[in-house]
């Protein structure tokens, strides 16, 4: 061969060994249907899904637009996708793959009619991921072979579908997965650091400690640069050999390596001074946070435990987090007190005093703080803890004290029911297709007897969904003329009376808040001055920070004698007072369309406004808080703020509004607190204005303060 021919023939070389190590995609899910594939069955629609289908959890993982999803009209649909026959000519078929666990379920290869290889989905039990991970077959065996795929959904039930996408052949060798790698510590400091990678494949790590299993909790694990790192408490165990144990990692995956070890948060310095921390909004310092828990007055402190996650900026892992405070204002973190166990993760419940020691868990004649939370597992049951010294909480040995009713009952209130001298305890029970409440009295807060069912609403309504909340409260202030108020999570409520066992409903349910993102709230036991403290979880989402949620600041709940009955008010306590710096207080005056914002000089982060006013001619009464509007539309009686409406009575030809701006929202409380408006937001942080101005007349403005306010942040 001469050497053009030869240089010719090496770029003919080169040039078909790179066609040869190309990729081929041999399905995308992009067109928007699945043709060429054939579709039987009603599991995968009539084509692809574009992320997640109605009454599925977020669908992440896959490849751009489209995917395979079957779970079209649910997990009980069946069905089958069949590819075009095609030519193996790659050493590997590598794909993305999700959703349930199952033989049943499956990404199948053929050859000559054979299945040669198949891959399920991760998920086989409650809670899981819908995230779909990379997998592969090496399928050099059967070079040049003609094949097919098929994606089989033959199963119905809980998981019962399967995600794929992103099928591709190709020479490039993917990066394999170990099952159960794992790593040994010997635990010198507070924390273990765990990498945390928001959207993950969920891992299950366990934390062995002399071999035993302690704890295990589903963690979206970073491989490489982590989001942020969760940190895991081990000073239970300084000096112990620890081991992390995680199901399946990438082979080179750096979670297990780049943990470390030290007595502080990473990132510590700017703990508390995040760009989007509330900052005298409760939020914990890392991982997610859903429902207030155990909120009670216990030795001199206020006690706010809290659904945790504490490896995961979603929901997840339940934990209950424990923080104090000694002035509703300062929250001090604790870390978390009830970590999930073999009985399943830690759901939402309450705590009380038990002064009399009916318990026998007092100690040296200090009454004993009872913790009552959902063990959520299979069976989900009712169990307690227990703590003399408010810090260190041992769990009941002979738990659980209320057994399973129906499966998903959960999130058990308990008070002292003065009038009998007895334990009452209110449990959310889906029982006979309703949402109920199930009421049981005991002597000793162990042994517990079912006493009443309540839908809590004469009509039989079902708006009493998950954490009841059971008070008696006098009628303005009124102790000859009380009522007891039943609530759910939504904060409707029912006003009623109560004879220690049934409780009687006086109407149909009533609203609650009428904002946004509040849910969950509960009311604080032993308050010493006798005040009904409620807090609620405030659904803040702050995107990109390692915490995600947070509460409202504390209430105080009453009730108001009004035309139509007692009703709940809402106010924020008096101990916010504590935050004011700065006070800008204004002569009543009348302001006209027009004139000068009288708060034109003010500017300010965080901030408290107050201000009452007779209507008089104006139509609108117009405030502008940083950036979000908060107008009265004095025709309709109605607040409008950020446009979300809400009725707000004038009161005697007046109204108040109470106003506080936090870096992740506001809280409006207007018609002294019959109307509360919570509203999480992400507030510009440049804009610092503060207007006030009416619209259609003039108003009389009888009293207007502006408090500029300060972190309630301390930092540890
Ligand atoms: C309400 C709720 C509770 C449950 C908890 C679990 O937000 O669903 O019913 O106990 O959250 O985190």
């Amino acid at each position: 061969m001469n050497t053009q021919l030869m240089t010719a023939a090496f770029f003919l070389s080169c040039l078909v060994s790179a066609a040869a190590t190309e990729d081929k995609v041999l399905a995308d899910f992009e067109n928007g249907s699945y043709a060429p594939w054939t579709v039987t069955g009603e599991a995968f629609g009539a084509g692809p899904a574009s992320g997640p289908l109605p009454g599925q959890m977020n669908v992440e993982g896959f490849q751009g637009k489209g995917l395979v999803n079957s779970f079209y009209a649910g997990d009980d649909s069946t069905g089958l996708l069949v590819s075009p026959a095609f030519k193996i000519e790659r050493s590997f078929i590598s794909f993305l793959i999700g959703g349930g666990r199952s033989d049943r379920l499956a990404l199948q290869l053929l050859v000559d009619g054979r299945v040669v290889r198949s891959a399920t989905g991760p998920n086989d039990k409650q809670g899981g991921s819908e995230t779909l991970a990379p997998e592969s077959w090496e399928v050099g065996e059967f070079a040049g072979m003609m094949a097919t795929l098929r994606i089989v959904d033959e199963a119905t039930g809980g998981w019962g579908h399967i995600n794929v996408d992103h099928i591709v052949q190709t020479d490039v060798k993917p990066k394999g997965f170990v099952n159960d790698m794992a790593r040994t510590f010997t635990a010198t400091s507070r924390y273990l650091h765990i990498p945390v990678k928001n959207g993950a494949a969920k891992r299950v790590v366990t934390l062995l400690v002399d071999g035993q299993r302690v704890v295990r909790n589903d963690i979206e694990l970073a491989d490489a640069a982590p989001d942020w790192w969760a940190p895991m408490d081990v000073s239970a165990w300084k000096g112990q050999s620890l081991t992390l144990r995680v199901d399946r990692l990438r082979e080179d995956s750096a979670a297990l390596s780049s943990i470390e070890q030290s007595d502080v948060l990473k990132e510590a310095d700017s703990l508390y001074r995040e760009p989007l921390r509330g900052q005298f909004h409760f939020s914990p310092q890392r991982g997610w946070n859903n429902d207030p828990n155990g909120c009670v007055f216990y030795n001199g402190e206020y006690h706010l435990f809290f659904q945790h996650n504490p490896y995961g900026w979603g929901w997840g892992n339940m934990h209950w987090g424990h923080a104090v405070s000694k002035d509703l204002v300062h929250w001090e973190e604790l870390g978390d007190k009830l970590l999930p166990d073999d009985m399943g993760p830690m759901f939402s419940g309450s705590a009380v005093v038990d002064w009399k020691n009916t318990s026998g868990f007092g100690k040296d004649g200090q009454p004993p703080l009872v913790l009552f939370y959902t063990a959520a597992g299979n069976p989900a049951t009712q169990c307690l803890a227990y703590s003399t010294d408010g810090r260190t909480f041992t769990k009941y040995h002979a738990n659980p004290v209320v057994k399973e009713i129906t499966g998903g009952n959960r999130d058990p209130k308990v008070i002292w029911h003065e009038p009998t001298q007895q334990w009452v305890m209110v449990l959310y029970v889906e029982w006979q297709q309703r949402h109920t409440v199930h009421f049981f009295t005991s002597p000793n807060l162990k042994d517990w007897q079912l006493a009443s069912i309540s839908d809590g609403d004469k009509t039989g309504g079902r708006y009493l969904y998950e954490c009841p909340d059971f008070f008696e409260l006098p009628v303005d202030g009124d102790a000859t003329r009380k009522k007891w108020v039943l609530l759910g999570a939504d904060s409707q409520y029912a006003t009623g009376s109560f004879d220690g066992k049934s409780f009687l409903p006086d109407a149909v349910r009533l609203p609650g808040h009428r904002g946004r993102g509040f849910y969950a709230a509960q009311s604080f036991s032993d308050v010493p001055d006798g005040r009904r403290l409620f807090i609620g979880w405030w659904q803040t989402e702050t995107k990109g920070m390692p915490f995600n949620q947070s509460m409202t600041v504390p209430l105080e709940l009453k009730l108001a004698q009004t035309t139509d009955g007692p009703r709940l008010t809402f106010m924020p306590v008096k101990e916010l007072e504590a935050l004011r710096t700065k006070s800008h207080r204004f002569d009543p005056m009348t302001l006209a369309p027009g004139d000068k914002n009288p708060l034109g000089a003010i500017g300010a982060e965080l901030v408290e406004v107050r201000v009452e006013f007779e209507p008089h001619k104006a139509k609108e009464i117009a405030l502008k808080i940083r950036g979000i509007t908060v107008d009265y539309d004095v025709a309709k009686q109605e607040l409008i703020v950020a446009g979300h409406r809400a009725a707000a009575p004038l009161r005697d030809g007046k109204q108040r509004l109470v106003i506080y701006c936090d870096r992740t929202g506001v809280e409006v409380f207007a018609s002294d607190g019959l109307c509360y408006v919570p509203m999480p937001f992400l507030v510009k942080p440049d804009e610092r204005s503060v207007s006030f101005e009416t619209r259609g007349g003039a108003a009389h403005v009888t009293a207007l303060e502006v408090h500029e306010l300060r972190s309630a942040w301390t930092r540890p």
